[in-house]
């Protein structure tokens, strides 16, 4: 049977990654001999331009009908102004939110051949390998009240949460602590907040149908600079919505590039695949933007939504050894250009469907 992938390239560097990614799997699946059934459509700020709303109906209804979706990126500055609710980042949420997918994978890992392009100490990174469980359909992105009133000087967000939704995603994050090294690290603020109380209590009682997994908690303040100086003491960490936002980003420090990290949303009607990183306008449609963590996603999408783990296993070991051979997208060279050969985005997507 035809894999339905549906295609939502964005803005910025969303289409040049995307098309590195896509040209990958095309590789994938002609080998394979499974056909692939690849659907393209607008969101974000394109998709304001062209048909007046982030998220066109057309889009909405490709992406309920496909087996997947992989996303690019949105948003750039031109869009800046307009109020959160009819930016880019809008299409994005509303998207999300009609997929279902409420658990968001995000794994920070030290690759060797990079370790030395962190910023960190090569001994602190080397073998750091975390995953990310970020819920992404609760928390202060979705909670009402929301408003800015202009008239009174006042702006309110609201952080909530149900016992069903963290129990929802603390399920998935301990099964998947099952399968890694079973130690999930719950990230809350419960000295302060009782979102954050729900949410410790909440994720302390479903802890009791794991006794295998160690369930430790952390305060998020104190998490963010733990991250950095002992990544490697973490495996699983569950976070709410913003939580997670700002920690996977963090960690994209232990990798040595944003530009390397892939994501997978699971647990709603059809899933959604984006690599974590923003659309970069600066540096779109310059061929300095790295393809590779679309091309991970891209494996992601493989290994929950096509049932292909050998194939994605492929690609991203395709990934390790272009890395390597010494191949680097401008963003893994630092300047430092002489050790390396550095590829522009279609030629490092050349040597990946090259080495697969
Ligand atoms: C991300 C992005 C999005 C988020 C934006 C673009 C809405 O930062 O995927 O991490 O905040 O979730
Ligand atoms: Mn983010």
């Amino acid at each position: 049977m035809a894999f339905r992938l549906l295609v939502t390239a964005g803005d910025g560097i969303g289409p040049e990654v995307t098309r590195e990614a896509v040209a990958v799997l095309h590789q994938v699946f002609e080998r394979s001999g499974r056909s692939l059934d690849l659907q393209e459509k607008r969101i974000g700020g394109i998709a304001i331009d062209t048909d007046g709303t982030p998220l066109p109906q057309e889009t909405l209804d490709a992406a309920l009908s496909a087996d997947a979706v992989l996303l690019g990126a949105v948003g750039g500055t031109q869009w800046n102004a307009l109020p959160p609710n009819t930016r880019p980042e809008a299409g994005l949420l509303q998207l999300r939110a009609a997929l279902g997918g409420f658990a968001n994978l995000r794994p920070a890992f030290s690759i060797a051949e990079l370790a030395s392009n962190s910023p960190l100490k090569l001994d602190v990174v080397s073998g750091a390998d975390i995953l990310f469980v970020r819920e992404l359909l609760g928390g202060l992105y979705f909670g009402a009240p929301r408003e800015w009133n202009r008239a009174t000087g006042e702006a309110w967000n609201t952080m909530r949460y149900t016992r069903e939704e963290i129990v929802r995603v603390a399920r998935i994050a301990f099964d998947l602590a099952r399968k890694r090294r079973r130690k999930l690290t719950s990230v809350d603020k419960a000295n302060v907040l009782e979102v954050s109380q729900l949410w410790r209590a909440t994720v302390t009682e479903v802890a009791a149908d794991y006794p295998d997994v160690t369930l430790e908690h952390q305060l998020v303040d104190s998490m963010a600079m733990l991250i950095m100086t002992s990544p490697r003491n973490y495996d699983v960490v569950l976070t709410e919505n913003l939580f997670g936002d700002i920690l996977s980003d963090e960690s994209a420090v232990i990798t040595g590039s944003l530009g390397m990290l892939p994501s997978a949303t699971i647990g709603g009607k059809v899933n959604l695949y984006e690599p974590i990183h923003g659309s970069a306008p600066d540096i779109a449609g310059k061929g300095l933007a790295n393809p590779l963590g679309a091309i991970l996603t891209a494996a992601l999408v493989l290994r929950h939504s096509a049932g292909m783990d050998a194939e994605a296993v492929a690609i991203e070991s395709a990934v390790r050894k272009a890395l390597e051979q010494g191949f680097r997208t401008a963003d893994l060279a630092r300047g430092n250009t002489t050790d390396f050969t550095v590829l522009s985005t279609t030629a490092m997507g050349q040597k990946i469907r090259e080495l697969l």
